[in-house]
């Protein structure tokens, strides 16, 4: 265990743990309400109609309600994991479940708050899956006693303010790459079932495709506000790639024995997960990193060595940690800023927006 070492016994460290804020923790996010009121998709009309016909069919309406084999592999398969994998695991179900709860307060609160139809209806709908996300990941903390008390966790966890665009930038890539994430690792155990240790892994099919389409939705109103795709916005949607990117790199690697557990390797599963990411982002950035390049990869390499280091010193404590730490931050800072100056990918945009979940 190298980064996170979390110690996950008992439910009061698992709600500090889905507090904690840091670069890479998930966060909760708020925005300017009136500007989201103000979006316009009729440009899109055709695409988006089909969209919201998609949201009303509820195709997985019932598909977060556990089976009847649920509770035995628990108990029968996850109960033969070391205590180790465990920790891991259990570090994995408190950021998923605290980045799924982050989108259901987030469209939640933009439903309440907005009176333009369309958005509040689109709003509706993510939270409404987002809710049975949250929900069911949470009932697998609670086999072990760990359930977080998500309204606790709404009242107490910070805040960040993005403007409107920032949140479409980062929503539309963490909800692409969360599918990309989940079809991932659903393949990889569809192919070594023996290394399915946990029966949620099961569900993460029919998940996916809730995910791919809220990715959809804010793809589409990005393609109708084009200046989002323009000019000076390049540089920001350059700035949300890396930074979406190197998060779950160095996330990903604090969990290395999650990973091998699957049959899967860190780095070659963040890569397998980026190269999908970076095919379904043409749909609407201009732009895409190029994560092939020897210097990417050394720098996230870098990034994730210097977030090591860092934990160590915070672990150490005293003047020289925090010497330890300001130094590393730099250091952290100058890696990224040299990632972002990196050549990126150009492309044109295509005129259909709308892609199928075809991974
Ligand atoms: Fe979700
Ligand atoms: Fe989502």
């Amino acid at each position: 265990m190298s980064a996170a070492s979390p110690s996950l016994h008992s439910p009061e460290e698992v709600a500090r743990r889905a507090k904690t804020e840091s670069l890479i923790s998930p966060r909760f996010y708020t925005t300017d309400f009136d500007a989201m009121d103000r979006l316009d998709v009729s440009s899109l009309r055709g695409e988006w109609d089909v969209m919201m016909k998609e949201y009303q069919g509820d195709n997985n309406q019932d598909h977060f309600q556990r089976d009847a084999k649920f509770t035995e592999e628990v108990h029968e398969v996850f109960s033969q994991v070391s205590p180790e994998l465990r920790q891991e695991f259990l570090d994995f179900l408190i950021t998923s479940v605290t980045s799924e709860f982050s989108g259901c307060i987030l469209y939640k609160e933009i439903e309440k708050n907005v009176s333009n139809p369309d958005i509040k209806q689109l709003m509706h709908y993510m939270a409404r899956d987002e809710s049975r996300h949250a929900g069911f990941i949470n009932q697998s903390l609670k086999d072990f006693g760990l359930g977080l008390d998500l309204g606790d966790l709404k009242r107490t966890k910070a805040y960040t303010y993005f403007k409107p665009k920032y949140i479409f930038y980062a929503t539309y890539l963490s909800e692409k790459i969360g599918y990309a994430r989940y079809i991932t690792i659903f393949r990889q155990l569809e192919r070594h079932p023996d290394k399915r240790f946990h029966p949620i892994f099961r569900w993460f099919e029919r998940w996916c495709n809730d995910e791919f389409r809220h990715g959809e939705s804010f793809a589409l109103i990005m393609r109708a506000h084009p200046h989002l795709l323009r000019g000076i916005n390049v540089y920001w949607i350059r700035f949300f790639l890396l930074a979406v990117y190197a998060t779950m790199y160095v996330r990903d690697h604090t969990r290395p024995m999650l990973h091998n557990a699957m049959g899967l390797d860190s780095t070659n599963y963040d890569y397998q997960v980026f190269d999908i990411t970076t095919e379904i982002s043409k749909q609407v950035f201009p732009v895409s990193l190029d994560t092939d390049l020897p210097a990417f990869r050394a720098g996230l390499e870098r990034l994730h060595q210097i977030q090591v280091r860092f934990n160590e010193a915070k672990a150490r404590g005293g003047l020289v940690g925090k010497i330890k730490q300001a130094g590393l931050a730099v250091a952290g800072v100058a890696t990224f800023a040299k990632l972002y100056f990196l050549p990126v990918k150009h492309h044109e945009l295509p005129e259909q927006v709308r892609m199928a979940p075809a991974w």
